[in-house]
């Protein structure tokens, strides 16, 4: 309408490409052309994907074409982890040489035990992960050469082996257990990340291994969420991928995304009786807080994912002894299920709802959830860092801003 031009801008895959809008140009004014302008990237895809899938409408999820509830119980972790990184489930050779390459990465370097272990007990566990993490990378400067398939391949089952064996120790630092590494065993993936958190306890309860197997695979990808945009953006910049997976571990932190787990628990110790969850809710109502593990971005109906952790807990509750926060947990769900407020704004409980009270029961202090929730989320960067800095349409990240400041001024003479 302004220039009164018509221009014909391609529908690809349900979008238009924004750099097309740039063609709409009023020459006397304008240098760029339209842009669009989308704070927290709203209604924007920055990349294309073939690891996840979700309909946020259904509450469909799934990895590389696999619904999400068919996983658990069927496979394993590390499958899972091999499935979002390489397209398939492994074979058996696959799979073995798979779990060897990524044991290859729980030997850390003394210095970082020692440096883990310099901090206080009491600091938060995903800011002593977040730095213990970027120093890692520095031990690892044969990960620079990212456009080296070679030394991709090297690098990506190690990452893996890493954060289990930092979050372990990480953990241990945190609940003052000896920061030695358990002895090596013939054991799953998620049975010796197991040992890593409780060393000293006797072989696991098979159902308590099940259980965090589930967890690691449910919360292992969930397509472009804060943290893995994080991710890609700073691993556009071509950095080594210690350092951009140290992007997505700050962002998984924040209590809006992973930290959410942590605040949930928070939020049900605060609470601590039923009787007290309808005037909670009334002050949620009144935005004088948020309900947290309610709500998404994207699921606009009960997420899978929490459903599935749900029916672990009950599995995890008949071995550890229930929760009295339990009740005041299912009370919440019960009157926001029924509530407008919550109807109408298609709030549901979301993948952090319930994870908090699983992880309670095993007996982990309530701030370090986020750090498991990172060590199953490094299947799904590691795939995404993969996917980006291999995909050729993908420059370094750098959006656009619309400028509201000042004029040129003078600071005069
Ligand atoms: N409690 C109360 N009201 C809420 C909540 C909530 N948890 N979430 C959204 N709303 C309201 C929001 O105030 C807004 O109301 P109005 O239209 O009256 O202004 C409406 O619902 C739409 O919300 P929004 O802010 O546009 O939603 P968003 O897509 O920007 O935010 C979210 C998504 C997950 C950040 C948000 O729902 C939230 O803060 N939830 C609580 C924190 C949480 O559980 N995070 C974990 C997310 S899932 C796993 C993960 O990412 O780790």
């Amino acid at each position: 309408m302004r220039t009164r031009r018509a221009y014909r801008i391609p529908i690809e895959w349900d979008a238009i490409r924004a750099t097309d809008l740039s063609n709409i140009r009023d020459d006397a004014r304008q240098a760029h052309g339209l842009a669009s302008y989308d704070p927290a990237l709203v209604n924007t895809a920055s990349c294309t994907s073939a690891i996840t899938f979700i309909d946020g409408d259904r509450g469909v999820l799934r990895y590389r074409g696999y619904p999400i509830e068919q996983l658990p119980g069927r496979v394993r972790f590390l499958d899972v982890a091999y499935l979002l990184i390489h397209g398939e489930l492994p074979g058996g050779i696959e799979a073995r040489d798979w779990a060897a390459a990524v044991s290859s990465g729980a030997d850390l370097p003394g210095a970082i035990t020692s440096m883990v272990a310099g901090f206080p007990a009491e600091a938060h566990p995903m800011g002593v992960l977040l730095a213990a993490w970027s120093a890692l990378g520095a031990y690892r400067e044969a990960s620079k050469a990212v456009d080296d398939p070679t030394v991709r391949a090297a690098e990506v089952p190690r990452f893996l082996g890493s954060i289990a064996a930092l979050v372990g120790l990480v953990v241990r630092h945190r609940t003052g257990r000896p920061l030695a590494s358990p002895a090596a065993s013939k054991a799953d993936y998620s049975t010796r990340f197991y040992r890593e958190l409780f060393p000293a306890e006797a072989p696991p309860d098979p159902v308590l291994a099940d259980a965090l197997d589930t967890l690691l695979i449910i919360q292992a990808d969930h397509e472009q969420n804060c943290s893995t945009n994080a991710v890609r953006a700073v691993g556009s910049s071509r950095v080594d991928p210690y350092s951009a997976i140290a992007a997505g571990i700050a962002a998984l932190y924040g209590p809006l995304h992973g930290g959410a787990n942590e605040a949930v628990v928070r939020m049900l110790h605060q609470i601590g009786t039923v009787d007290r969850v309808p005037p909670y809710i009334e002050s949620v109502k009144r935005s004088e807080r948020k309900l947290m593990g309610f709500g998404h971005r994207v699921y606009k109906s009960y997420d899978p994912r929490a459903k599935i952790i749900k029916a672990t807990m009950e599995r995890v509750f008949d071995v550890t002894g229930t929760s009295p926060l339990l009740d005041v947990a299912l009370a919440i769900e019960a009157i926001a299920l029924e509530d407008a407020y919550f109807i109408d704004r298609k709030l549901y409980p979301n993948v952090d709802f319930y994870s908090g009270l699983v992880y309670e029961a095993m007996g982990l202090p309530i701030d370090t959830y986020t750090t498991i929730f990172a060590a199953a989320r490094m299947a799904g960067w590691v795939a995404h860092w993969l996917e980006g800095i291999q995909d050729p349409e993908q420059k370094i990240t750098r959006p656009r801003q619309v400028y509201v400041g000042r004029d040129a001024r003078d600071l005069g003479r």
